[in-house]
């Protein structure tokens, strides 16, 4: 029997940072919300504190570069709910600031490909099924204005090309899934304090977390295809 809630989300890389925060806010709202994190421990040990304040929100693995773990992790969501109304791919690696286009480590760039855009679409690809069931689907692809071609100046190559690329997916599956009613789009939640943005960021999770939010929860004559900033269409 397939547990009745009104909604269900899952974010990766939620056990800290923004996809924390996206958690939350999501549960909040009253979302059965999946916390994903590649080490089950840390899901298990974020989700508690959530669920003790009477929180929806159930731990699970999801390591987005390990496609059996991607796999597992859709099969879990397909028996307990039978469908998945939001999904949020957050989790990301590799703001390398250190490097230069110009001599950036070829191997670096791959690995800030494996997860910040196969990664991505590797668990689209596994949840597009669920979201097919819901009757509200929404993805989106936590990105960064580093990802913007208009905006595009030297600097984090690994990072900002694999968030363009990221942007590149939101636009097809955008246009590909349109048919299915399911809204797709890509969010810069600012620059914000966490351990990829660092402590002297200005924002706070909580902000950084409402961004995306707003994305997830857009009514269903909402934009799709998009890049955002707290509501508002940044260049791409
Ligand atoms: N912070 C900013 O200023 C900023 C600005 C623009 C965009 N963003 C975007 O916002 C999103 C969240 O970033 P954040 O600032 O919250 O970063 P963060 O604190 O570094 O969190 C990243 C999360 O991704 C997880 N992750 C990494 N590789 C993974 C994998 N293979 N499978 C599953 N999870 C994995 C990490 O878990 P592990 O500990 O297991 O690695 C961590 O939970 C990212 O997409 C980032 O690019 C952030």
């Amino acid at each position: 029997m397939k547990a009745d809630v009104e909604k269900v989300a899952l974010v990766t890389g939620a056990y800290r940072g923004i996809g924390l925060e996206v958690v939350r806010q999501l549960a909040e709202r009253g979302f059965a919300v999946v916390l994903t994190a590649r080490d089950p421990r840390k899901a298990w040990t974020a989700a508690l504190p959530l669920a003790g304040e009477g929180l929806n929100v159930i731990p699970l693995k999801l390591d987005v570069t390990d496609a059996e773990s991607v796999a597992e992790a859709a099969r879990f969501v397909e028996g307990r709910f039978g469908r998945l109304d939001v999904l949020v791919n957050n989790a990301a690696i590799l703001y390398d600031d250190w490097q230069r286009a110009a001599t950036a480590d070829l191997e670096t760039v791959r690995e800030a490909f494996e997860t910040n855009t196969l990664g991505a679409w590797r668990v689209a690809q596994a949840f597009i099924p669920l979201l097919r069931k819901s009757r509200h689907g929404r993805l989106v692809n936590v990105s960064s204005e580093s990802g913007s071609l208009a905006m595009m100046r030297g600097g984090t190559p690994a990072y900002s090309v694999s968030k363009v690329a990221l942007n590149a997916l939101t636009r097809m599956l955008a246009d590909e899934l349109k048919a299915n009613r399911i809204l797709v789009n890509s969010v810069c939640p600012g620059w914000v304090a966490t351990e990829m943005g660092g402590p002297d960021a200005p924002r706070t999770p909580a902000e950084g977390a409402a961004s995306v939010v707003w994305a997830a929860t857009l009514l269903d004559d909402g934009p799709t295809g998009g890049f955002f900033r707290d509501g508002k269409p940044l260049a791409r």
